[in-house]
């Protein structure tokens, strides 16, 4: 059975053939043909988290593919009164075809996939959101031509969007370079995947070190989902970290600004820079529901 848990668990190979099943798929969107690939199928998609972006792309996705997405709230849920995720994932995988779930612990994504038996999509968690990644991939690909060779940076959190874009990145053969302040870095088991690429991963204090030569650059905000208590704590810690003016001479000419979304201008990137780069930005947010669709067509399309 097919899942996507986490981007690790994807080759570069599976991660290409997604790339490009998602640029078919925004062709045919745009051209009208039809691609009800998934027709009967209902996903059922879990949030314990807040969404713009994940939810309206699944739900529309899905319901292009010819199938039915359920929007099912934690609040709503069973789950959120406490009946354990082992039981949640052995009675939906009655009734669904495939789950996309947002949540805390990434540790729940495996628990549904481990005791479910269907196949499990993760919409975010704190460590990691590899839907996310695949647009970005997507979008760098539409814009630059090519993934290979280049360089893309991350500057600020050490959170889930740096995980899956350290992942992204050098399976696809991308070098990467991030600037976190102390203590916030990327967990030690993203630093351990990132020695495995030698010479394509860099990681440092200083934002215009990891922006020098940059073709992308890439931040998100300094305190995510279930952060809002260190508001004011990440503020301090995080200024400096800053995308804007400065930062973008020194990376390539024609350099690419990304961002998952959503933004905090005047804190992680300027609000000049941010409309300067928006249509790539707005692409980008575009992309999420090509790539997820073919994350669903992938996962969930029965094998012939
Ligand atoms: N980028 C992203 O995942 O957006 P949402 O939180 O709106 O889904
Ligand atoms: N790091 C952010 C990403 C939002 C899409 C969060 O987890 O809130």
């Amino acid at each position: 059975m097919k899942h996507l848990l986490k981007l690790e668990d994807w080759s570069t190979q599976e991660i290409t053939e997604c790339l490009n099943l998602a640029d078919q798929l925004k062709y045919e969107q745009k051209h009208g043909i039809e691609h009800k690939v998934l027709k009967g199928k209902t996903l059922g998609m879990i949030f314990e988290k807040a969404s713009t972006r994940t939810r309206v792309s699944f739900e529309v996705g899905m319901t292009q593919l010819g199938g039915y997405p359920l929007f099912l709230s934690s609040n709503d849920l069973q789950i959120g009164r406490g009946e354990p995720v082992e039981d949640t994932a052995r009675v939906l995988s009655r009734f669904l075809d495939g789950i996309m779930i947002r949540t805390f612990k990434q540790e729940e994504v495996e628990a549904l996939a481990k005791y479910g038996s269907i196949p499990v999509i993760n919409g975010l968690t704190d460590y990691c959101h590899p839907c996310q990644v695949l647009a970005d991939l997507m979008t760098i690909r539409e814009f630059k031509g090519k993934l290979n060779g280049l360089k893309m940076c991350f500057i600020g959190d050490g959170n889930n969007m740096m995980n899956s874009l350290i992942v992204g990145a050098l399976r696809t053969g991308m070098s990467i370079s991030v600037a976190c302040p102390e203590g916030y870095e990327p967990p030690q088991n993203i630093l351990n995947f990132a020695t495995e690429f030698e010479g394509k991963f860099e990681m440092v204090r200083e934002p215009l070190e990891a922006a020098k030569g940059a073709d992308v650059v890439y931040t998100d905000v300094w305190a995510s989902m279930g952060q809002e208590e260190e508001k004011k704590l990440r503020e301090k810690a995080f200024a400096g970290y800053q995308v804007n003016q400065e930062l973008l001479n020194v990376t390539n000419s024609e350099c690419m600004v990304l961002h998952c979304l959503p933004a905090h201008r005047g804190e992680e990137i300027t609000a000049d820079v941010f409309e300067a780069h928006a249509n790539e930005i707005f692409e980008e947010a575009e992309n999420r529901l090509h790539a997820q669709k073919a994350v669903m067509v992938k996962c969930m399309k029965d094998e012939k």
